[in-house]
Protein backbone atom coordinates (compact mmCIF):
# COMPACT_ATOMS: atom_id res chain seq x y z
CA UNK A 1 0.00 0.00 0.00
CA UNK A 2 1.56 3.49 -0.77
CA UNK A 3 0.83 4.83 2.77
CA UNK A 4 1.60 8.52 1.30
CA UNK A 5 0.19 9.02 -2.26
CA UNK A 6 -3.43 10.09 -2.60
CA UNK A 7 -5.14 9.01 -6.14
CA UNK A 8 -7.33 11.88 -7.08
CA UNK A 9 -9.95 11.15 -9.52
CA UNK A 10 -13.23 13.60 -11.30
CA UNK A 11 -15.35 14.09 -14.22
CA UNK A 12 -15.84 17.38 -16.32
CA UNK A 13 -18.02 18.79 -14.02
CA UNK A 14 -15.01 19.13 -11.09
CA UNK A 15 -12.29 19.11 -13.61
CA UNK A 16 -11.35 23.04 -12.38
CA UNK A 17 -11.68 21.84 -9.05
CA UNK A 18 -9.19 18.77 -9.64
CA UNK A 19 -6.82 20.85 -10.25
CA UNK A 20 -7.26 23.16 -7.58
CA UNK A 21 -6.79 20.14 -4.78
CA UNK A 22 -3.86 18.36 -6.75
CA UNK A 23 -1.76 21.39 -6.43
CA UNK A 24 -2.99 22.16 -2.76
CA UNK A 25 -1.79 18.70 -1.88
CA UNK A 26 1.49 19.36 -4.02
CA UNK A 27 1.70 22.36 -2.22
CA UNK A 28 1.79 20.16 1.28
CA UNK A 29 4.43 17.72 -0.12
CA UNK A 30 1.35 14.97 -0.51
CA UNK A 31 2.26 12.92 -3.58
CA UNK A 32 -0.67 12.38 -6.01
CA UNK A 33 -1.72 9.54 -8.17
CA UNK A 34 -4.42 11.99 -10.95
CA UNK A 35 -6.26 9.58 -12.61
CA UNK A 36 -8.56 12.13 -14.66
CA UNK A 37 -10.34 13.09 -15.87
CA UNK A 38 -7.88 15.89 -18.15
CA UNK A 39 -10.05 18.34 -19.42
CA UNK A 40 -14.30 19.60 -19.25
CA UNK A 41 -14.65 17.41 -22.15
CA UNK A 42 -17.92 15.20 -21.01
CA UNK A 43 -16.79 12.05 -19.82
CA UNK A 44 -19.05 8.83 -17.53
CA UNK A 45 -18.50 9.73 -13.68
CA UNK A 46 -18.36 5.93 -12.93
CA UNK A 47 -15.18 5.25 -14.82
CA UNK A 48 -13.32 7.28 -13.12
CA UNK A 49 -14.77 6.69 -9.64
CA UNK A 50 -14.08 3.43 -10.06
CA UNK A 51 -10.56 3.38 -10.97
CA UNK A 52 -9.73 5.62 -7.82
CA UNK A 53 -12.53 3.41 -5.00
CA UNK A 54 -10.91 0.06 -6.81
CA UNK A 55 -7.38 1.46 -6.03
CA UNK A 56 -8.02 2.00 -2.83
CA UNK A 57 -10.45 -1.00 -2.22
CA UNK A 58 -7.79 -3.66 -3.06
CA UNK A 59 -5.35 -1.52 -0.66
CA UNK A 60 -2.94 0.12 -3.26
CA UNK A 61 -3.74 3.63 -1.80
CA UNK A 62 -4.89 3.97 1.71
CA UNK A 63 -6.85 7.48 0.39
CA UNK A 64 -8.30 8.74 -2.82
CA UNK A 65 -10.17 11.82 -3.71
CA UNK A 66 -13.25 12.12 -5.76
CA UNK A 67 -15.01 15.19 -7.55
CA UNK A 68 -17.90 15.35 -9.40
CA UNK A 69 -20.82 18.01 -10.11
CA UNK A 70 -23.17 16.61 -7.26
CA UNK A 71 -20.44 14.14 -5.37
CA UNK A 72 -23.37 11.78 -5.27
CA UNK A 73 -22.64 10.39 -8.50
CA UNK A 74 -19.07 9.31 -7.05
CA UNK A 75 -20.08 8.80 -3.82
CA UNK A 76 -22.72 5.87 -5.03
CA UNK A 77 -19.94 4.40 -6.98
CA UNK A 78 -17.40 4.59 -4.72
CA UNK A 79 -19.19 3.13 -1.94
CA UNK A 80 -20.16 -0.05 -4.08
CA UNK A 81 -16.41 -1.65 -3.24
CA UNK A 82 -15.40 -3.09 -0.18
CA UNK A 83 -13.47 -1.34 2.31
CA UNK A 84 -14.10 1.83 0.43
CA UNK A 85 -15.63 4.21 3.19
CA UNK A 86 -16.30 7.57 0.78
CA UNK A 87 -17.94 10.44 2.31
CA UNK A 88 -19.57 13.25 0.48
CA UNK A 89 -18.56 16.56 2.12
CA UNK A 90 -19.66 19.57 0.82
CA UNK A 91 -19.30 21.26 4.50
CA UNK A 92 -16.77 21.77 7.28
CA UNK A 93 -18.66 19.76 10.04
CA UNK A 94 -19.38 16.63 7.77
CA UNK A 95 -15.53 16.31 6.58
CA UNK A 96 -14.58 16.43 10.71
CA UNK A 97 -17.23 13.95 11.94
CA UNK A 98 -16.10 11.92 8.09
CA UNK A 99 -12.77 11.08 9.52
CA UNK A 100 -13.61 10.99 13.80
CA UNK A 101 -16.62 9.23 13.20
CA UNK A 102 -16.26 6.93 9.46
CA UNK A 103 -12.43 6.73 9.01
CA UNK A 104 -13.25 8.39 5.55
CA UNK A 105 -10.77 6.82 3.43
CA UNK A 106 -12.51 8.36 0.15
CA UNK A 107 -13.06 12.26 0.59
CA UNK A 108 -16.36 13.22 -2.06
CA UNK A 109 -16.83 16.73 -2.77
CA UNK A 110 -19.28 18.06 -5.68
CA UNK A 111 -17.59 20.78 -8.04
CA UNK A 112 -20.97 22.27 -8.59
CA UNK A 113 -21.82 22.61 -4.88
CA UNK A 114 -19.09 24.60 -3.14
CA UNK A 115 -16.48 27.02 -3.98
CA UNK A 116 -12.73 26.34 -4.26
CA UNK A 117 -11.95 28.25 -1.17
CA UNK A 118 -14.46 26.23 1.17
CA UNK A 119 -13.02 22.98 -0.87
CA UNK A 120 -10.01 23.64 -0.02
CA UNK A 121 -10.35 23.77 4.12
CA UNK A 122 -12.96 21.15 3.42
CA UNK A 123 -9.67 19.29 2.35
CA UNK A 124 -7.04 20.54 5.09
CA UNK A 125 -9.39 19.65 7.62
CA UNK A 126 -10.04 15.69 6.36
CA UNK A 127 -6.60 15.68 6.01
CA UNK A 128 -5.84 16.24 9.24
CA UNK A 129 -8.46 15.23 11.35
CA UNK A 130 -7.77 11.64 12.85
CA UNK A 131 -10.17 8.69 13.72
CA UNK A 132 -11.35 8.64 17.15
CA UNK A 133 -11.79 4.75 17.10
CA UNK A 134 -13.75 2.71 19.91
CA UNK A 135 -17.32 3.11 19.44
CA UNK A 136 -16.37 4.48 15.73
CA UNK A 137 -14.42 1.34 14.72
CA UNK A 138 -17.39 -1.29 16.21
CA UNK A 139 -19.70 0.31 13.92
CA UNK A 140 -17.50 0.35 10.82
CA UNK A 141 -16.47 -3.15 11.44
CA UNK A 142 -20.51 -3.82 11.32
CA UNK A 143 -20.37 -2.16 8.06
CA UNK A 144 -18.49 -4.55 6.86
CA UNK A 145 -21.11 -7.22 7.10
CA UNK A 146 -23.67 -5.29 6.49
CA UNK A 147 -25.71 -8.34 4.62
CA UNK A 148 -25.31 -10.72 7.70
CA UNK A 149 -27.37 -7.83 9.84
CA UNK A 150 -30.45 -8.42 7.46
CA UNK A 151 -29.65 -12.14 5.93
CA UNK A 152 -28.54 -10.53 2.34
CA UNK A 153 -25.39 -11.68 0.72
CA UNK A 154 -23.69 -8.83 -0.15
CA UNK A 155 -19.61 -9.29 -1.57
CA UNK A 156 -17.34 -10.25 0.92
CA UNK A 157 -14.35 -8.13 2.05
CA UNK A 158 -10.88 -9.53 1.47
CA UNK A 159 -8.61 -9.57 4.35
C1 LIG B 1 -22.50 15.42 -14.74
O1 LIG B 1 -23.36 16.18 -15.50
C2 LIG B 1 -23.09 15.16 -13.36
O2 LIG B 1 -24.21 14.34 -13.47
C3 LIG B 1 -22.05 14.54 -12.46
O3 LIG B 1 -20.97 15.39 -12.36
C4 LIG B 1 -22.48 14.26 -11.03
O4 LIG B 1 -23.03 15.39 -10.44
C5 LIG B 1 -23.25 13.05 -10.83
O5 LIG B 1 -23.68 12.70 -9.72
Amino acid sequence: MDRNTIIIGCDHAAFAMKEKIRNRLLELAIPVQDEGAFSEESVNYPEFGAKVAGAVSAGAYSRGILLCGTGLGMSIVANRFPKVRATLCNDLFSARMARMHNDSNILVMGGRVIGDVLAMEILDTWLNTPFEGGRHQTRLDLIEKAGDLCGVALPRTKR
